[in-house]
Protein backbone atom coordinates (compact mmCIF):
# COMPACT_ATOMS: atom_id res chain seq x y z
CA UNK A 1 0.00 0.00 0.00
CA UNK A 2 1.50 3.21 -1.05
CA UNK A 3 2.01 5.47 2.24
CA UNK A 4 0.10 8.90 2.21
CA UNK A 5 2.14 12.16 2.58
CA UNK A 6 2.49 13.05 6.05
CA UNK A 7 2.67 16.12 8.19
CA UNK A 8 3.53 16.31 11.71
CA UNK A 9 1.63 19.59 12.94
CA UNK A 10 2.82 20.52 16.47
CA UNK A 11 2.82 23.80 18.11
CA UNK A 12 2.86 25.86 20.91
CA UNK A 13 5.89 24.18 22.59
CA UNK A 14 7.02 26.86 25.62
CA UNK A 15 10.65 25.88 25.89
CA UNK A 16 10.89 27.17 28.98
CA UNK A 17 8.09 25.59 30.27
CA UNK A 18 8.74 22.65 28.61
CA UNK A 19 8.16 18.88 30.21
CA UNK A 20 10.95 16.85 29.60
CA UNK A 21 9.63 13.68 29.05
CA UNK A 22 7.28 14.96 26.34
CA UNK A 23 10.59 16.22 24.14
CA UNK A 24 12.18 12.90 23.98
CA UNK A 25 9.03 11.01 23.16
CA UNK A 26 8.18 13.36 20.30
CA UNK A 27 11.64 13.60 19.10
CA UNK A 28 11.96 9.25 18.60
CA UNK A 29 8.09 9.63 17.33
CA UNK A 30 9.07 11.69 14.36
CA UNK A 31 12.30 10.83 13.62
CA UNK A 32 10.73 6.54 13.40
CA UNK A 33 7.63 8.16 11.66
CA UNK A 34 9.51 10.56 8.77
CA UNK A 35 6.89 12.17 7.73
CA UNK A 36 7.56 14.37 4.52
CA UNK A 37 7.17 17.97 6.99
CA UNK A 38 7.28 19.08 10.70
CA UNK A 39 5.27 21.99 10.79
CA UNK A 40 5.48 24.02 14.22
CA UNK A 41 2.32 26.62 14.45
CA UNK A 42 4.35 29.28 17.01
CA UNK A 43 4.82 29.80 20.59
CA UNK A 44 8.74 27.87 20.42
CA UNK A 45 9.64 29.58 23.91
CA UNK A 46 7.91 31.03 27.13
CA UNK A 47 9.42 34.54 27.06
CA UNK A 48 12.03 34.67 24.40
CA UNK A 49 14.64 34.17 26.53
CA UNK A 50 18.13 33.63 25.28
CA UNK A 51 18.13 30.10 26.89
CA UNK A 52 14.82 29.31 25.82
CA UNK A 53 15.31 29.78 22.47
CA UNK A 54 18.46 27.92 22.48
CA UNK A 55 16.41 25.00 23.50
CA UNK A 56 13.86 25.38 20.97
CA UNK A 57 17.56 25.29 18.44
CA UNK A 58 18.21 21.94 19.77
CA UNK A 59 15.04 20.70 19.88
CA UNK A 60 15.08 21.19 16.42
CA UNK A 61 18.47 20.10 15.55
CA UNK A 62 17.20 16.39 16.63
CA UNK A 63 14.59 16.22 14.27
CA UNK A 64 15.39 14.39 10.78
CA UNK A 65 12.73 15.52 8.55
CA UNK A 66 12.38 18.42 7.12
CA UNK A 67 10.68 21.64 9.25
CA UNK A 68 8.79 24.78 8.71
CA UNK A 69 8.45 27.13 11.59
CA UNK A 70 6.27 30.00 12.15
CA UNK A 71 6.79 32.52 15.70
CA UNK A 72 4.10 33.06 18.02
CA UNK A 73 2.97 35.62 20.07
CA UNK A 74 5.37 33.93 22.73
CA UNK A 75 8.36 34.44 20.52
CA UNK A 76 8.64 38.91 20.76
CA UNK A 77 9.81 39.66 24.29
CA UNK A 78 7.05 41.11 26.46
CA UNK A 79 10.17 42.46 29.17
CA UNK A 80 11.46 44.80 27.09
CA UNK A 81 9.36 47.28 25.81
CA UNK A 82 12.31 49.15 23.45
CA UNK A 83 13.36 45.59 22.37
CA UNK A 84 10.12 44.58 21.19
CA UNK A 85 9.30 47.53 19.30
CA UNK A 86 12.71 47.95 17.93
CA UNK A 87 14.20 45.01 17.39
CA UNK A 88 11.06 41.96 17.81
CA UNK A 89 12.53 38.93 15.46
CA UNK A 90 16.16 39.64 16.72
CA UNK A 91 16.72 36.34 18.77
CA UNK A 92 13.73 34.49 16.65
CA UNK A 93 16.22 34.85 13.81
CA UNK A 94 19.49 34.32 15.34
CA UNK A 95 18.50 31.17 17.08
CA UNK A 96 15.81 29.62 14.52
CA UNK A 97 14.85 31.39 11.37
CA UNK A 98 15.52 34.60 9.47
CA UNK A 99 12.75 33.39 7.30
CA UNK A 100 9.34 35.04 8.19
CA UNK A 101 7.52 33.36 5.16
CA UNK A 102 9.15 29.85 5.08
CA UNK A 103 7.97 27.75 2.63
CA UNK A 104 7.68 24.26 1.62
CA UNK A 105 7.09 22.64 -1.84
CA UNK A 106 7.44 18.86 -3.68
CA UNK A 107 5.26 17.37 -5.54
CA UNK A 108 2.65 16.50 -3.08
CA UNK A 109 2.32 19.27 -0.41
CA UNK A 110 2.72 23.41 -1.18
CA UNK A 111 3.31 24.72 2.13
CA UNK A 112 3.09 28.36 3.20
CA UNK A 113 3.91 30.07 6.81
CA UNK A 114 2.72 33.47 7.79
CA UNK A 115 4.34 35.55 11.33
CA UNK A 116 0.66 36.68 12.46
CA UNK A 117 2.71 37.77 15.90
CA UNK A 118 3.04 41.24 16.66
CA UNK A 119 5.48 44.03 17.99
CA UNK A 120 2.42 46.02 19.34
CA UNK A 121 -1.46 46.41 18.96
CA UNK A 122 -3.95 48.73 19.31
CA UNK A 123 -5.66 46.56 21.97
CA UNK A 124 -5.06 46.55 25.20
CA UNK A 125 -4.11 42.75 24.73
CA UNK A 126 -0.68 42.28 22.74
CA UNK A 127 -0.56 38.50 22.76
CA UNK A 128 -3.42 39.29 19.80
CA UNK A 129 -2.64 38.84 15.87
CA UNK A 130 -3.17 39.84 13.13
CA UNK A 131 -2.54 39.15 9.21
CA UNK A 132 -1.89 41.73 6.54
CA UNK A 133 -2.70 43.03 3.17
CA UNK A 134 1.24 42.25 1.93
CA UNK A 135 1.07 39.05 3.39
CA UNK A 136 -1.86 38.06 0.79
CA UNK A 137 -0.08 39.41 -1.77
CA UNK A 138 2.96 36.97 -0.84
CA UNK A 139 -0.05 34.20 -0.56
CA UNK A 140 -0.99 34.79 -3.86
CA UNK A 141 2.53 34.41 -5.71
CA UNK A 142 3.30 31.23 -3.50
CA UNK A 143 0.41 29.08 -4.84
CA UNK A 144 0.51 30.76 -8.55
CA UNK A 145 3.33 28.82 -8.62
CA UNK A 146 2.66 25.48 -6.56
CA UNK A 147 2.53 22.10 -8.35
CA UNK A 148 -0.94 21.45 -9.30
CA UNK A 149 -0.99 18.15 -7.59
CA UNK A 150 0.21 20.09 -4.23
CA UNK A 151 -2.21 20.13 -1.34
CA UNK A 152 -2.14 23.79 -0.61
CA UNK A 153 -1.48 24.83 3.05
CA UNK A 154 -1.03 28.09 5.33
CA UNK A 155 0.89 27.42 8.81
CA UNK A 156 -0.19 30.49 11.04
CA UNK A 157 -0.08 30.76 14.81
CA UNK A 158 -3.47 32.62 15.70
CA UNK A 159 -6.79 30.70 15.16
CA UNK A 160 -9.31 30.80 12.47
CA UNK A 161 -11.67 29.31 14.81
CA UNK A 162 -14.10 30.43 17.66
CA UNK A 163 -13.63 28.38 20.59
CA UNK A 164 -16.53 28.13 23.30
CA UNK A 165 -13.60 27.63 25.93
CA UNK A 166 -11.71 30.80 24.34
CA UNK A 167 -14.70 32.95 24.22
CA UNK A 168 -13.60 34.32 21.12
CA UNK A 169 -10.18 35.23 22.22
CA UNK A 170 -7.02 35.35 20.09
CA UNK A 171 -8.77 34.72 16.89
CA UNK A 172 -6.52 36.17 13.95
CA UNK A 173 -7.19 39.82 13.06
CA UNK A 174 -8.36 40.72 9.36
CA UNK A 175 -9.40 36.61 9.33
CA UNK A 176 -12.09 37.37 6.65
CA UNK A 177 -9.17 39.13 4.39
CA UNK A 178 -7.27 36.32 4.65
CA UNK A 179 -10.12 33.91 4.14
CA UNK A 180 -10.88 35.29 0.64
CA UNK A 181 -7.51 35.40 -0.14
CA UNK A 182 -6.98 31.51 0.40
CA UNK A 183 -9.97 30.83 -1.25
CA UNK A 184 -7.95 32.52 -4.18
CA UNK A 185 -5.33 30.59 -4.31
CA UNK A 186 -7.20 27.21 -3.89
CA UNK A 187 -5.56 26.67 -0.13
CA UNK A 188 -6.87 23.46 1.44
CA UNK A 189 -5.57 23.35 5.35
CA UNK A 190 -4.76 25.65 7.64
CA UNK A 191 -2.39 24.97 10.85
CA UNK A 192 -2.36 26.60 14.15
CA UNK A 193 -2.19 26.92 17.44
CA UNK A 194 -2.48 29.35 19.99
CA UNK A 195 -5.51 28.00 22.44
CA UNK A 196 -4.07 24.93 23.49
CA UNK A 197 -6.91 23.16 22.22
CA UNK A 198 -6.88 20.92 19.44
CA UNK A 199 -9.66 21.40 17.51
CA UNK A 200 -10.77 21.27 13.78
CA UNK A 201 -13.52 21.80 11.57
CA UNK A 202 -14.06 23.37 8.22
CA UNK A 203 -14.89 27.09 7.36
CA UNK A 204 -15.09 29.06 4.09
CA UNK A 205 -14.49 33.17 2.99
CA UNK A 206 -18.40 35.13 3.83
CA UNK A 207 -18.44 35.59 -0.21
CA UNK A 208 -17.13 32.40 -1.14
CA UNK A 209 -18.22 29.10 -1.04
CA UNK A 210 -15.31 27.18 -0.92
CA UNK A 211 -14.61 25.82 2.16
CA UNK A 212 -11.17 24.61 3.45
CA UNK A 213 -9.94 23.19 6.46
CA UNK A 214 -8.46 24.97 9.88
CA UNK A 215 -6.81 22.18 12.38
CA UNK A 216 -5.97 23.51 15.86
CA UNK A 217 -3.24 20.95 17.21
CA UNK A 218 -2.99 21.56 21.19
CA UNK A 219 0.48 22.69 23.23
CA UNK A 220 2.41 19.82 22.50
CA UNK A 221 5.23 19.56 25.17
CA UNK A 222 4.57 22.45 27.68
CA UNK A 223 3.03 22.56 31.14
CA UNK A 224 0.63 25.34 30.01
CA UNK A 225 -2.78 23.44 29.73
CA UNK A 226 -5.94 24.28 29.18
CA UNK A 227 -8.77 22.59 31.53
CA UNK A 228 -10.07 19.21 29.86
CA UNK A 229 -7.20 19.14 27.55
CA UNK A 230 -3.72 17.13 27.40
CA UNK A 231 -0.61 17.42 25.55
CA UNK A 232 -1.24 16.95 21.91
CA UNK A 233 -0.07 17.30 18.71
CA UNK A 234 -2.01 16.37 15.02
CA UNK A 235 -0.53 13.69 12.49
CA UNK A 236 -2.01 14.86 8.89
CA UNK A 237 -2.19 12.31 6.26
CA UNK A 238 -3.25 13.82 3.34
CA UNK A 239 -3.59 13.40 -0.94
CA UNK A 240 -5.67 15.27 -3.37
CA UNK A 241 -8.58 14.29 -2.56
CA UNK A 242 -8.68 13.23 1.58
CA UNK A 243 -7.25 15.21 4.71
CA UNK A 244 -6.95 12.70 7.92
CA UNK A 245 -6.27 14.69 11.40
CA UNK A 246 -5.29 12.27 13.59
CA UNK A 247 -4.73 13.09 16.89
CA UNK A 248 -1.85 12.04 19.57
CA UNK A 249 -2.61 12.80 22.97
CA UNK A 250 -0.24 12.50 26.04
CA UNK A 251 -0.98 10.06 28.95
CA UNK A 252 1.50 9.37 31.81
CA UNK A 253 0.80 5.65 31.19
CA UNK A 254 0.97 5.14 27.76
CA UNK A 255 2.89 8.36 25.99
CA UNK A 256 1.78 10.19 22.87
CA UNK A 257 -1.33 7.90 22.10
CA UNK A 258 -4.16 8.55 19.25
CA UNK A 259 -7.24 9.76 20.36
CA UNK A 260 -9.44 11.10 18.16
CA UNK A 261 -9.15 10.55 14.29
CA UNK A 262 -11.51 13.39 11.86
CA UNK A 263 -11.35 12.47 7.82
CA UNK A 264 -12.50 15.56 5.69
CA UNK A 265 -13.13 14.91 1.40
CA UNK A 266 -12.69 16.87 -1.24
CA UNK A 267 -16.14 18.07 -3.01
CA UNK A 268 -16.68 20.70 -5.80
CA UNK A 269 -17.02 23.40 -3.14
CA UNK A 270 -14.29 22.41 -1.55
CA UNK A 271 -13.98 19.99 1.52
CA UNK A 272 -16.22 18.60 3.80
CA UNK A 273 -16.06 16.07 7.06
CA UNK A 274 -16.71 12.52 6.02
CA UNK A 275 -19.31 11.29 7.91
CA UNK A 276 -17.85 7.04 8.28
FE1 LIG B 1 0.88 29.21 23.37
FE1 LIG C 1 0.15 32.13 21.46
Amino acid sequence: MTRMPTVYHISDLHFGRERPPLVRALIEEINACAPELVAISGDLTQSARRREFAATRDFLAELAPPVLVVPGNHDVPDWDLIRRLLRPWKRYGRYITEDLYPSYSSRTLAVLGLNSARRWSPHTDWSRGRLSAHQMVEVERFFAGAEPSATRVVVVHHPFIVHELALGRGVIGRKEMALECFGHSRVDLMLSGHLHIHHSETMAARSGERTLVAAQAGTTLSDRLKAGYANSFNVIELDQDRIRIRVRRWSEAGGFQDCEQLDYRRAIAGWEPEVA
